[in-house]
């Protein structure tokens, strides 16, 4: 068989891990692979690289992805779909392995659905909003980068006597700052799925330092629902507004200093969370999506998605992995919630 990758959608540590991986074992299985530029933009407009094993060397530690990626959506192009059924005939290919979180994947299952396109998906994205999947790959990675930034924040939110307010990316979930907020060790977390209003988050705020503590680590969700901040602006080709654009740590850092009196300052960790080389988790994880992926292929087990449910590595069906986000459930909050104030 002739099997193109592509990678879709915001970049993420471990893409090049996952390349790696589904082309080591589509050759080992006799087939050829082919790298499609810039994810489903590549196919609408036909722009292909073949892999080769020199190609897919030395890939593993590697951030970002060989492939370029954009967020392209070809049912927003016109006669994008068409385009891409299209390139994909007249290159040869016969099976596609789309890597991407749900924007790229929810392509591929509509593409299967509606054309019984043959696509297999992996599951990608820092912030581990997929259904169908305990964890998706870059997730781990953009945690540890939170985790040792709220760290460092730490020391001189001390020195200071400040409140440090870091906003973290997730989107419309808050897994990236419950998790790193638990792993860092935060005072106060909030996320998009829990209305903590943010006199109650200056009540636990007071409370903590009338208990003596004299500085505080707010983390907050691009994503949180904080009064007075829109929720409008750009919007990409998925209908998804630019959340880092609203400014929420700033509001909140602002409002906190209103109500409390202590001073405040924001941190806004931006795209440093899905810059640099993935953690030894995040390759495994990417290296065991991969061979998952390439063994889907190779037995024309279409529409389905590689994913992680304990420590097992199975398929579940596109459509299920792309139905609906996967928010954080009310008792990983409550983990945070223990240590608030
Ligand atoms: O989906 C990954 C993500 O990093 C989100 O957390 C964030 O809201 C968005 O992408 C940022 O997108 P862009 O790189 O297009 O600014």
């Amino acid at each position: 068989m002739k099997v193109g990758v592509l990678t879709g959608g915001g970049d993420c540590p471990g893409l090049n891990a996952v390349i790696r991986a589904v082309s080591r074992r589509l050759f080992a299985r006799g087939h050829d692979v082919v790298g499609i530029r810039e994810g489903w933009r590549g196919l609408v407009d036909g722009r292909f690289e073949p892999l080769g094993p020199r190609e897919v060397s030395g890939l593993l530690p590697r951030g970002g992805t060989i492939l370029g990626t954009s967020r392209t959506n070809p049912y927003r192009v016109e006669g994008g779909v068409e385009a891409v059924l299209e390139q994909f005939r007249a290159e040869g290919l016969e099976a596609l392995v789309a890597i991407g979180g749900e924007d790229t994947l929810g392509v591929g299952a509509r593409l299967y659905a509606e054309h019984e396109f043959p696509v297999v998906g992996v599951p990608k994205t820092i912030d581990n909003d997929l259904s169908a999947t305990d964890y998706t790959f870059g997730f781990d990675t953009a945690v540890f980068i939170c985790t040792e930034a709220i760290d460092r924040l730490h020391t001189t939110a001390e020195s200071h006597n400040r409140v440090m307010v870091v906003e973290v990316m997730g989107r419309h979930t808050g897994w990236i700052a419950v998790m790193s907020g638990i792993a860092g060790g935060a005072d106060m977390i909030l996320i998009p799925e829990q209305p903590v209003s943010i006199e109650d988050a200056c009540k636990e705020i007071r409370h903590r330092h009338d208990r003596g503590k004299d500085f505080s680590i707010v983390v907050v969700s691009e994503g949180y629902e904080l009064e007075g901040v829109a929720d409008e602006g750009d919007v990409d080709e998925f209908g998804h507004v630019r959340l880092s654009e609203r400014g929420v740590g700033a509001q909140l850092a602002s409002q906190i200093e209103q109500q409390t009196g202590f001073e405040t300052r924001v941190t806004v960790l931006g795209h440093v969370q899905r810059g640099g080389s993935p953690t030894p988790r995040d390759r495994v994880l990417a290296t065991r999506y991969g061979l998952k992926a390439a063994d889907l292929v190779h037995d024309g087990s279409f529409g389905r998605m590689a994913a992680l449910h304990g420590d097992r590595i199975v398929d579940v069906s596109l459509e299920e992995a792309t139905a609906e986000l996967k928010r954080v459930p009310d008792d990983w909050f409550e983990v945070a919630r223990a240590f608030f104030g």
